[in-house]
């Protein structure tokens, strides 16, 4: 029985963890796997990861299997931890089992080795306070010491102990995250410490990176939606003051959700996107700029994100959406309308227009515009007289967008043009 729920995992990962068991016994060291695989198994979900929790010493442990198993070897020596990187590329964590003290709230915690047992209890919420040993004579035995398999079955997030919260505040987004990911609910006594954690202002006392990095995470699971209006039962004052999750964005979110689910079949073609930008973006934008740039500075929000929210805050969606609309409408006015928007903001004006019209003329930019290309070179250009610089670019945009237009056959139509063009500079 106890040998069944393990081999519930990818068989590639039993066998693996079969030979870390061994060579458990032979280092003479206690090894389990432990955390969000162990909660995955009882829940049927696929899970890749192997961390491996070791009594004592896990980098050389990590190390002695490393050599074992011909395999590279990175040390975190001060997090007791180490990363083997094998041939083909598959990584294993090994934790040592550790004792944490919160010399701070917020603050990272002192760690000094401990047992396993005291290791599951310094965590999050019992469901990923489960470990399952893998040394030879006990492999696969499971170590459930907070009731994880009662509060898995009854479908609850709780905490092991009641200052969790006030540890590390950043539990508060992980509650939230693991509640809808698997369709849990957080325990009433939990729910009550994270209001008191927020009343209490927990998040004072980290980096905001580290809170930006959970609100990431979440906006990266699908359908997010559901995520923020849990995260909105407790206020969403605590990431920005004023910060609603109104009716409007709400429907914003549904929208996305489905124009990101189309836009999977053509992942191939246009390129795959951030989608934790785009609900990022549809989740603020309303903000003032001032407001916004609060926020980016705040949360050291990167390049990419804050390119793209001060980009969308800048475009005047009016203008695109009266130039857009309507059935007789240019191919190179649709192309100058869209041509400077990435993607993922492509798809969130897609999402944020509700005129038919205009979606149909952002996809027909995805699916055709976009690609449409003239066939002349600098030389082209050089041999009718154009002097390279500025005006170089607009004589091949006007090209371009005759030929976006159908007025351009053939490349000696695009030369005649040209010519015609740079007669009148
Ligand atoms: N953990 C914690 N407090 C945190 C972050 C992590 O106690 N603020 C613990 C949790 O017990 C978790 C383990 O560290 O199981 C590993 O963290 P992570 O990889 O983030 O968790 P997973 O459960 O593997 O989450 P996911 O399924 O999203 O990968």
């Amino acid at each position: 029985m106890k040998v069944k729920l393990i081999n519930k995992l990818p068989k590639e990962n039993v066998i693996l963890l079969r030979k870390i068991g061994k060579l458990a016994d032979t280092f003479g060291v206690e090894a389990y796997i432990v955390g969000g695989v162990v909660r995955d198994i009882f829940l049927g979900r696929h899970n890749l990861d192997i961390d491996i929790l070791v009594e004592k010493d896990a980098i050389g442990f990590a190390k002695f299997v490393s050599a074992k198993l011909k395999a590279k070897l990175v040390k975190y020596p001060k997090f007791l931890t180490a990363t083997i990187i094998l041939p083909k590329g598959k990584k294993i964590d090994f934790a040592t089992a550790r004792r944490e003290v919160y010399l701070m709230p917020g603050a990272l915690p002192l760690v000094t080795p401990g047992a396993i047992q005291e290791d599951l209890a310094r965590r999050d919420f019992t469901i990923n306070a489960l470990a399952v040993k893998i040394n030879n004579n006990s492999f696969g035995e499971l170590f459930d010491y907070f009731s994880s398999v009662k509060d898995i079955k009854n479908k609850n997030v709780r905490v092991l102990h009641d200052l969790s919260f006030i540890d590390d505040p950043t539990r508060i987004f992980r509650a939230v995250r693991f509640a809808k990911r698997f369709d849990f609910q957080i325990e009433k006594h939990t729910q009550a410490l994270i209001k008191n954690a927020l009343k209490k202002k927990a998040f004072l006392s980290i980096k905001p990176q580290r809170m930006w990095n959970e609100l990431r995470l979440i906006l990266n699971e699908p359908k997010p939606k559901k995520y923020i209006l849990e995260l909105s039962k407790y206020d969403l004052n605590f990431i920005n003051r004023g910060l609603k999750f109104n009716r409007e964005s709400q429907k914003l979110f549904d929208e996305i959700d489905l124009i990101l689910n189309q836009h999977k079949k053509y992942e191939e073609i246009y390129g795959s996107v951030d989608s934790a930008i785009i609900y990022f973006i549809a989740l603020v934008s309303y903000l003032k700029e001032d407001t916004l740039k609060k926020i980016a500075w705040k949360f050291s929000i990167n390049n990419r994100y804050r390119k793209s929210l001060f980009f969308y805050k800048g475009i005047d969606r009016k203008k695109i959406h009266r130039e857009l609309f309507g059935k007789r409408i240019k191919p190179s006015t649709i192309f100058k309308n869209l041509n400077r928007f990435n993607l993922e903001i492509l798809l969130l004006l897609k999402a944020a227009s509700v005129d038919r019209a205009v979606r149909n003329k952002i996809d027909r930019f995805l699916k055709e515009y976009q690609y449409v290309k003239t066939s002349l070179t600098g030389n082209d250009l050089k041999k009718a007289g154009v002097a390279p610089g500025k005006k170089f670019k607009d004589v091949l945009d006007q090209v371009l967008y005759e030929k976006l237009d159908g007025k351009l056959k053939s490349r000696r139509e695009e030369l005649v043009l040209v010519d015609k063009i740079a007669k009148k500079l």
